[in-house]
């Protein structure tokens, strides 16, 4: 089983305060140690759409790299292309998604002008490339995506010449019904296809058991102390947390390589930045809070 870890991404991208730049190499330096084979740690997109992730130069020079550890980032146009590399990113992920008004507001895009700059990102990238499929399930604007509409973007993404797709579910929304018929019409695929869960809904874990279970992926995206959401996908909330998954697959006799407490310990390093505590249940369990609804901080009640 390969664990991504997005949370330097994905979550500092949805962070309102701002998080100072030694600490969030801090971060990526402790997830470095936990085991996951892979850490998206920025983004090479425009500061002024994403101001969060505007010190992404100076993330990827002042990193630590850990051996075998593959440190990427998102990238939407050259110009984003550019800068990854002379940053040295290992891998790159360009990204649209299955719903025109969601890429509008995201990358202020249709899907099909998006696809026409991943050209010749893709054509020049002479490292792996991913290519994300947002809003897989549903769209917080457009309400439901039928799977056609995302096997339709990801066959392109694939002529291009993308390594890998990653299809996510931005809003957080999905159940594992609607995972098997989006899998139904989407598998098998000509490249490995990971699963991006955001778990507004609570369903993620759920999510990505019936995708491993049932189909037999065997790529997670997911966020330490559950950070994550789109800056442009209002409601949505974290990604599937690392330790929870990690936790539910080891404990399912699945072997992930990544030691929990690692990862617990890493969404420490950055909870002090956040304004508030971390949402993972392990997280939460292991500084023997009560998952009680009040962000971990415990209120003395009984359980
Ligand atoms: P635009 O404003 O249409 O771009 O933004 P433009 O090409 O017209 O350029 C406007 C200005 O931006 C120019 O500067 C460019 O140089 C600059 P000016 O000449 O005015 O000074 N610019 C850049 N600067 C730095 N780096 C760049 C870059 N590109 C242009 N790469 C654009 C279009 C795509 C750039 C913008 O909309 C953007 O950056 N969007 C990114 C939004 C984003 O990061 N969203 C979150 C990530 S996606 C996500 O979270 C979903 C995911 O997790 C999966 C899931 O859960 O669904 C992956
Ligand atoms: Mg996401």
């Amino acid at each position: 089983m390969k664990i991504v870890e997005v949370a330097p991404r994905d979550g500092l991208q949805n962070e309102k305060s701002a998080v100072p730049t030694a600490e969030k190499i801090a971060f990526v330096d402790a997830l470095g140690k936990t085991g996951v084979a892979e850490i998206e740690i920025t983004s090479f997109v425009s500061p002024r759409w994403v101001p969060q992730l505007s010190d992404a130069e100076d993330v990827f020079a002042g990193i630590t790299r850990s051996p075998g550890v593959v440190y990427s980032a998102l990238v939407p146009n050259e110009k984003g292309m550019d800068r990854a590399e002379a940053s040295g990113a290992d891998k790159i992920s360009v990204f649209t998604a299955a719903s025109q008004t969601f890429n509008r507001f995201n990358i202020n895009a249709t899907t099909e002008e998006s696809i026409e700059r991943f050209r010749p990102v893709i054509r020049r990238s002479t490292v792996p490339v991913r290519g994300y499929v947002s809003t897989a399930i549903w769209c917080p604007y457009e309400e439901r995506v039928a799977p056609r509409a995302v096997l339709d973007v990801m066959e392109r993404l694939v002529d291009l010449g993308v390594n890998e797709l990653s299809i996510a579910d931005t809003v957080g929304k999905a159940s594992p019904d609607e995972v098997r018929r989006l899998l139904d019409v989407i598998l098998p695929c000509d490249v490995p296809v990971a699963l991006h869960f955001h778990d507004t809904y609570g369903m993620a874990v759920a999510n990505a058991f019936t995708a491993w279970g049932e189909y037999g992926i065997d790529t997670f995206d997911s966020s330490a102390g559950a950070l994550g959401g789109c800056p442009y996908a209002t409601g949505a909330t974290g990604n599937i947390a690392t330790e929870d998954l990690v936790f539910a697959l080891t404990a399912s006799g699945v072997q992930t390589g990544v030691d929990l407490d690692a990862v617990v310990e890493a969404a420490k390093v950055i909870e002090p930045y956040l304004g508030r505590s971390i949402g993972s249940h392990l997280g939460m369990v292991k500084r023997g809070a009560p998952p009680d609804g009040d962000g971990g901080r415990g209120t003395g009640r009984p359980t």
